[in-house]
């Protein structure tokens, strides 16, 4: 293949260098097509054919169902790997040593305290506020407490601040929900592993003992790994677009935490369950909504289902289903939920509409019914989605800035009124 784009307007050609990935992906690098061309831009909403940064963090192929963080495959890091030492690879580019997982940990633990007037703003919310929102809000809220800004190229700057991160971060989260649930905040139990003082923060009870159950926390830590990070979707992307002004870490951060809550984004995992409830007290005619999903004058789509990237299987959906599987048997619970789950998704997979579009269960299809039997509440679902990509947003914010990437300002094709003159109130 030729490694040179040719453009052609008005009899006039432009040439273009075409760039090849480490897994020989294409990209016509315009960098200079407005200067050259005198203006001309090129036009596409919703990014679908974009690459609007390089980056050496997340690979994965659409077409061929694969997801690799920094060059491993996330089916082996989801079997072999813990949240934590993936967060590490993640945001500093290889798998911790012994000794480096040793410090990373402890300096986490020095630093998942925060400050006491975080609960005077969360007294401020309303119980019924949804804990999006609230997260988003608190997380911001940590710039006012932690106001100096980190020096991205020192290294020992930016472990700091990352260890700052990680740590406080999984204490709003729990809060989020005791918020939620009405229940006294906590602070879990240093001596615990990260995933496992994040269970025991959210669910003890303040007279109860509490007892950890491995195969929630074994659960729990293959979750947060499978949602860790996903090149630039949608809320990835807001972190870097936001970040690229100079905005701080944090409130970079809560700006991707509320684009993660919309329903076609992180929102999906809540739509799913709701959308699985309703077909239950519905009689659970499954094909019905299939019917629904499939008629273009009814607005119902089948949530859970679909992807903007992967059009062959979510590799994650798989490792999720399995997981959601061996959940529900270790912890007993019989959920008619899962078999119309199981029903949909086979009957949705091989019909024509769903085939032809190549419309497979996401990773969200499955993921709501995990937490469901985890006992979390569905409101909580997108924001147990944060705090699993909280390190990939991390990673890409640091690049980001590393790569002194410029403060991202799209163009647009202006299709409004032409220059017209101010029309008087009286003659309006
Ligand atoms: N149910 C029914 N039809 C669907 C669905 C669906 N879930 N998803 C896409 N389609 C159809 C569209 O109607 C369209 O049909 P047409 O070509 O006849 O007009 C075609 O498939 C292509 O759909 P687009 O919306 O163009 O695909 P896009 O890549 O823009 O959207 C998205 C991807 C947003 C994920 C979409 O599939 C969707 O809305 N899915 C449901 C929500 C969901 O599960 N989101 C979670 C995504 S994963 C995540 O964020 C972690």
């Amino acid at each position: 293949m030729s490694n040179i784009a040719i453009l052609e307007v008005d009899g006039k050609r432009y040439e273009f260098p075409m760039l090849k990935g480490s897994e020989n992906e294409i990209t016509i690098d315009i960098n200079n097509l407005r200067s050259v061309t005198g203006g001309i831009t090129t036009l596409d909403p919703g990014f679908k054919n974009t690459s609007s940064c390089e980056s050496a963090i997340t690979f994965l192929d659409g077409e061929k169902g694969i997801l690799r963080y920094r060059g491993y495959s996330i089916e082996e890091l989801a079997e072999k790997s813990d949240f934590l030492e993936v967060a590490y690879l993640l945001i500093f580019g290889e798998l911790p040593t012994k000794v480096q997982k040793a410090d990373f940990t402890k300096e986490i633990k020095k630093n998942n305290i925060v400050d006491e007037d975080i609960k005077k703003i969360l007294d401020g919310f309303p119980r019924s506020a949804h804990p999006m929102g609230v997260l988003s809000a608190l997380t911001s809220a940590l710039t006012a407490f932690n106001p100096k800004s980190v020096n991205v190229e020192s290294e020992k700057d930016m472990f700091k601040a990352v260890c700052k991160i990680l740590g406080k971060f999984p204490v709003l989260v729990a809060w989020t929900y005791k918020k939620e649930e009405g229940l006294p905040l906590a602070y879990g139990d240093n001596s615990l592993g990260y995933v496992e003082n994040i269970i025991k923060m959210m669910f003890e009870r303040p007279n109860e003992k509490f007892v950890m159950n491995p195969v929630v926390v074994k659960a729990l830590d293959k979750l947060l790994i499978l949602h860790a990070d996903h090149e630039q979707n949608c809320s990835t992307s807001t972190v870097r677009v936001v970040g690229s002004s100079q905005t701080g870490l944090f409130a970079s951060l809560s700006a991707g935490i509320s684009a993660l809550w919309g329903p076609l984004h992180g929102g999906a995992n809540q739509a799913v369950i709701e959308m699985l409830e309703a077909i239950k007290e519905d009689g659970g005619d499954y094909q019905k909504y299939i019917a629904k999903a499939k008629d273009k004058d009814d607005p119902f789509r089948l949530m859970g289902f679909g992807h903007r990237v992967y059009k062959n299987f979510d590799p994650r959906a798989n490792i999720i289903k399995e997981a959601a599987e061996e959940v529900l048997n270790d912890l007993g619970i019989d959920d008619p939920v899962l078999d119309i789950a199981r029903g949909l998704a086979k009957e949705a997979l091989s019909d024509e509409y769903f085939k032809s579009r190549n419309l497979y269960p996401n990773v969200d299809f499955y993921s709501g019914i995990i937490y469901r039997a985890l006992g979390i509440p569905v409101p909580m679902f997108t924001v147990m989605f944060a705090l699993g990509r909280l390190p990939g947003w991390i990673a890409q914010w640091k690049e980001m800035r590393l790569r002194k990437e410029p403060i991202s300002r799209p163009r647009q094709l202006y299709t409004g009124a032409p220059l017209r003159a101010f029309v008087e109130e009286a003659e309006r």
